[in-house]
């Protein structure tokens, strides 16, 4: 496949002449990608409203709405237009401009142009787009090494990156120097992958540290890098301590240099509480991307969601924007962190207990979902699992020599216990050794 279609030349000429940067920043596929403008969906849009209509590939009733079922109809109050019939694959334009007002109003000092977000189906499928776009196969993907599991699956298996790890922590905090080393080398073109608040960790850097990221980033790119810096922001906005960066690093870096690109992979999977609603969001921007080249890479996105899933859930979508909408909204949410940063703070309450430092200690935490406790030399976490299964009723997940603790899924009273569960199997493991 060596000509580009037409209409992906077209987007790639936008592209090239107001953003060379960018251009050379994409992958093949991402330069041969485009949104079929003109296919069924063009034709099927030019259509709208016409009295003898036979395009979309939908049924509708003999009064003209949405052909469905009475028995899955009687679940839902939602207009049959906003939930039966097929969204754009760009997404729905409300959900969209919501979003994005949203993010200037969750990231306070985050002041450029932005990209129209495009609706992806979780954030899995966002950040898989966002790949498609920015790397080729055996390119080397810049990720601290401690990340989500599923990203083995998604980058190294089906998009064949070649993952190039740092240190996560040194002593008690990220390790920006562990950062700089992997970005140095010789100059070129550098794909990063940051993950805030960290899953497994439950790690976000502290203001300090992000900014020191932030300067790490800018050196590299005025050492002559290009860098595309991927934020998986899946857990954005459940920080729990002062002093921790609660922006989202997409503020800082979108206004940094021309060689800097940003995507921002985020969604209400995590920040709404809706996991199964698969509603995730890119948003992409970067110094001296104006309207045109960001339109044109809305193109490329929302033909790659064209080409992968067509389209998303059109039933979620119209109900996180009634949500959105919801004047309540803010404070809801505000009494869901609140829980969630009390089991937070149980949990440091119980680690405090000197005894538990004898089997394992904790990796820094203080956002998100999770916190790791890594464990004593001498203990098989894989076999200490399957034993607090059996034997303790206890579900942890094993991570090499440490257990991944999701608190957030634990009702505060039960805190001590799982710790207490955990200290035990530790304990009788090192006797019978
Ligand atoms: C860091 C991180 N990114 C992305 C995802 C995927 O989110 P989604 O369920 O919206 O696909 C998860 C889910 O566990 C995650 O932990």
């Amino acid at each position: 496949m060596s000509q580009y279609h037409p209409l992906a030349t077209q987007l790639n000429e936008t592209i090239e002449t107001h953003h060379s940067v960018l251009y050379s920043a994409l992958s093949q596929r991402g330069k041969h990608i485009f949104f079929p403008f003109s296919g069924i969906l063009g034709q099927t849009a030019e259509a709208k409203g016409k009295k003898w209509n036979a395009t979309i590939g939908i049924a509708l009733e003999e009064d003209g709405s949405p052909m469905r079922l009475q028995c899955i109809d009687s679940h839902t109050d939602l207009a049959p237009e906003d939930e039966y019939t097929y969204a754009s694959s760009f997404g729905k334009s409300e959900l969209r401009e919501l979003w994005r007002k949203m993010l200037y109003v969750k990231n306070p000092s985050l002041q450029a142009e932005v990209s129209v977000p495009v609706v992806a189906c979780g954030l899995t499928h966002a950040l898989s787009v966002a790949m498609y776009l920015f790397i080729d196969p055996d390119e080397s993907l810049i990720v601290p090494d401690l990340y989500w599991g599923n990203y083995n699956l998604m980058f190294k298996y089906v998009y064949g990156a070649q993952f190039q790890t740092f240190s996560t922590f040194e002593n008690s905090g990220f390790s920006v120097r562990s950062l700089r080393e992997s970005l140095s080398g010789s100059v070129g073109k550098k794909v990063v992958l940051l993950n805030f608040p960290n899953n497994p960790s439950g790690y976000t850097p502290t203001k300090e540290e992000a900014g020191e990221i932030v300067s790490v980033i800018k050196e590299r790119a005025e050492a002559g890098d290009t860098l595309v810096v991927l934020l998986d922001d899946a857990y954005f906005g459940l920080v729990y301590e002062d002093g921790v960066y609660d922006e989202s690093l997409f503020a800082p870096l979108v206004d940094l240099h021309e060689r800097v690109i940003v995507v921002k992979i985020d969604g209400a999977t995590k920040e709404d509480y809706v996991w199964g609603y698969r509603i995730g969001f890119i948003t992409c921007a970067g110094k001296g991307m104006n309207a045109q080249v960001l339109g044109a890479l809305e193109a490329k996105l929302a033909g790659v969601v064209r080409a992968t899933v067509s389209n998303v859930s059109h039933m979620s979508q119209s109900i996180l924007i009634q949500a959105y909408k919801t004047t309540d909204y803010e404070a809801q949410k505000r009494e869901k962190y609140a829980l969630l940063k009390a089991r937070y703070e149980k949990v440091q309450e119980v680690l405090r207990e000197p005894k538990y430092k004898e089997v394992f200690t904790a990796l820094p935490y203080n956002s998100g979902y999770f916190m790791c406790v890594k464990l004593r030399e001498g203990l098989d976490a894989e076999a200490l699992r399957t034993q607090l299964l059996k034997e303790y009723d206890t579900g942890v997940i094993a991570i090499g020599d440490m257990f991944r603790i999701a608190y957030s899924s634990l009702p505060i009273a039960d805190i001590p216990s799982l710790f207490e569960n955990l200290y035990s199997a530790c304990t009788s493991s090192l006797r019978s050794s």
